[in-house]
């Protein structure tokens, strides 16, 4: 089954509602930068990748929707689509990417009628949302070859084609090794609080028939004292210029297990997710959810009634327990800063 996560049709943008998934199977309709940014706000759409090339379709939107009005208009209404959609999550650097993109397309065609504008920009997004597909069939064969047949792998999020425009970072490793014809074994992380390791990845997998089991976040590291994980593979959303890897909460845990049990920990990232102006981690902006993803699920509360609570939504793994990055330019095993400046040579 091909998963198509964002797809243009009838002049708008529509994506898969991942807040329903796997109960239920909706595309919503998008048609302004402001409804796009309040889909990546709401979870409608997430993954980095994902979430940039949405952010990149709401730029187009947003210059068709304002094509006909006065130029002061149609600029002024444009550098306010940016600001909504920079404004819709802060960790994942490819929103940023994309829009800087979508900018410096702007900027070009500046002189062109509004129409045109609107046009190229769009053609910018479609070319975005290919490249990304192109870029994880390339990572996923990079990431194969470090994967032995018949391997059982762990990973944590979803780094799927729902956090992408297609194929996966992570979940696109797994699916270009079983396309080479090796045995892959997933094994899950449930990812609290919003479950996107039980709810996504594991719909995913299930879907294209590659063997997964869930488990808790918090038996991880049992399964890996019994000798039943062989590799890790995570997505990310934001890496630093030295290789610290800031990814959904939980994969700092999973690092460090992994560490302590000689398993390799591999992270899939394309070269929009590496940010070479933060010098560490620690410049990551780390996402603070609403408390109430903690207290429960949706409409159910578990927790005791006036507990303080806290909901970071990702944390930074330091470059020391990588073993590599596995990018669309080949793998950087331990990652530092020195590697990271080559590939954008
Ligand atoms: O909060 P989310 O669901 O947007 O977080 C997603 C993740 O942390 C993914 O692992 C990451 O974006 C990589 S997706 C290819």
């Amino acid at each position: 089954m091909k998963i198509e996560t964002l797809r243009w049709v009838d002049n708008k943008l529509e994506m898969i509602d991942q807040r329903i998934l796997p109960a239920s199977f909706e595309y919503i309709a998008y048609d302004s930068a402001a409804s796009v940014a309040e889909g990546i706000r709401s979870m409608v759409v997430r993954g980095a990748p994902a979430i940039g090339v949405a952010a990149a379709y709401g730029v187009a939107l947003e210059a068709l929707r304002l094509q006909d009005a006065s130029l002061i208009d149609f600029h002024s209404g444009m550098e306010t689509g940016f600001v909504v959609l920079e404004r819709s999550r802060p960790t994942a650097v490819n929103l940023f990417w994309a829009l800087q993109r979508m900018r410096a397309v702007w900027i070009v065609a500046r002189g062109k009628s509004s129409a045109a504008v609107a046009q190229r920009l769009l053609e910018e997004a479609h070319e975005i949302l290919a490249e990304d597909i192109r870029i994880n069939k390339a990572m996923g064969a990079f990431g194969a070859e470090l994967l032995p047949d018949g391997a059982r792998v762990l990973t944590h999020c979803n780094a799927g084609a729902l956090a992408t425009a297609g194929w996966g970072t992570a979940l696109g490793v797994f699916r270009s090794a079983v396309e080479v014809g090796k045995k892959i074994f997933v094994i899950a992380d449930e990812t609290r609080p919003f479950l996107q390791g039980a709810r996504l990845t594991a719909w995913e997998m299930v879907q294209e028939k590659i063997p997964v089991t869930l488990i808790t976040d918090n038996m991880a590291g049992f399964m890996m004292s019994r000798g039943e994980v062989d590799a890790v593979v995570v997505g990310t959303d934001r890496v630093a210029s030295n290789g610290d890897v800031a990814n959904k909460i939980g994969t700092y845990m999973v690092a460090v297990l992994a560490r302590r049990h000689n398993i390799p920990f591999y992270v899939a990232c394309p070269l929009s997710t590496i940010d070479m102006s933060i010098a560490s981690g620690a410049d990551i902006p780390i996402e603070e959810r609403s408390v109430d993803e903690v207290k429960g699920f949706r409409d159910y509360h578990w927790a005791a009634e006036g507990v303080k609570i806290r909901n970071p939504s990702f944390d930074v793994t330091p470059a020391e327990l990588v073993s590599g990055l596995i990018t669309e330019k080949g793998v950087v095993l331990q990652p530092d800063n020195a590697k990271l400046r080559a590939l954008f040579e």
